[in-house]
């Protein structure tokens, strides 16, 4: 079943249009990439979907449009959006922060067991729990967004450059961890990401933007064996 599908989607920051014909299709359970250069329109597309910019076009999650919905309304509906630069609350400690994720929830139980699957998922975090947010290394900040995403428990996670400013062996924890996540939850996830090494690690296909459009979309196996993707993308 198609959990999410975007087709012939446009977005407007005031009258200013920069994207201009994105269509991404994610069956439940499945995780798609999107890969391109600065500007290419990769956050506005997470932005869009999330109700953040004005859009046009059609967006639809679990058969129902999404059209008109405020950011609140789509969270709702089941998508939790890990931003760019990752939003954690700094003066809020880890487990507030985890805790803010889940105020829609009235499971306290299942709330409970969430953090401490969160914990379990991201150890660092551990002895981090009263630290404030605003103590946390950038890996770390990176782990509680995520974490915070988790605890609402979505069916689709968008995560955008989840790999951002982090050294390379920090990177590889957080997307391992997203792995594992996707594996043990089977949340549908958009994976937003430059370093096209780690997105393929967890994606089973992405889509290429550039000004706004997808220029190319494919299997992960298909667009790993591409010469113009190894030389843009793969280093190589
Ligand atoms: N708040 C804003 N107001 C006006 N224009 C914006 C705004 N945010 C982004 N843009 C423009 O929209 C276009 C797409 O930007 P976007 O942030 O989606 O790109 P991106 O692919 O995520 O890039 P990056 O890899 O640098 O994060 C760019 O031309 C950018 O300058
Ligand atoms: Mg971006």
């Amino acid at each position: 079943m198609t959990l999410l599908e975007v087709s012939r989607m446009q977005a407007f920051y005031g009258r200013v249009q920069v994207l201009e014909d994105i269509s991404l299709s994610i069956p439940d359970g499945g995780a798609v990439g999107i890969l391109g250069a600065n500007g290419a329109g990769k956050t506005t597309t997470l932005r869009a979907i999330s109700g953040a910019v004005r859009s046009g076009g059609d967006i639809r999650f679990d058969g129902k449009s999404l059209r008109g919905l405020r950011p609140d309304q789509v969270a709702a509906r089941g998508i939790a959006h890990v931003p760019e630069g990752r939003g954690t609350f700094s003066d809020l400690t880890v487990r507030e922060n985890l805790r803010v994720g889940a105020y829609r929830r009235k499971d306290a139980k299942q709330v409970h067991e969430d953090i401490d699957y969160c914990l379990d998922l991201f150890p660092q975090l551990q002895n981090r729990v009263r630290s404030n947010g605003s103590a946390l290394s950038g890996g770390e900040q990176q782990m509680l967004a995520i974490g915070r995403a988790i605890m609402a428990r979505p069916r689709l996670m968008l995560l955008d450059e989840a790999s951002l400013g982090l050294a390379p062996s920090t990177a590889k924890t957080v997307y391992k961890a997203i792995g594992r996540l996707r594996q043990d939850s089977g949340i549908a996830m958009v994976v937003v990401e430059q370093n096209a090494n780690l997105a393929f690690t967890l994606v089973d296909s992405a889509t290429v933007l550039e000004a706004g459009r997808n220029v190319l979309t494919g299997s992960t196996a298909e667009l790993k064996g591409m010469d113009e993707i190894r030389r843009a993308y793969l280093g190589g």
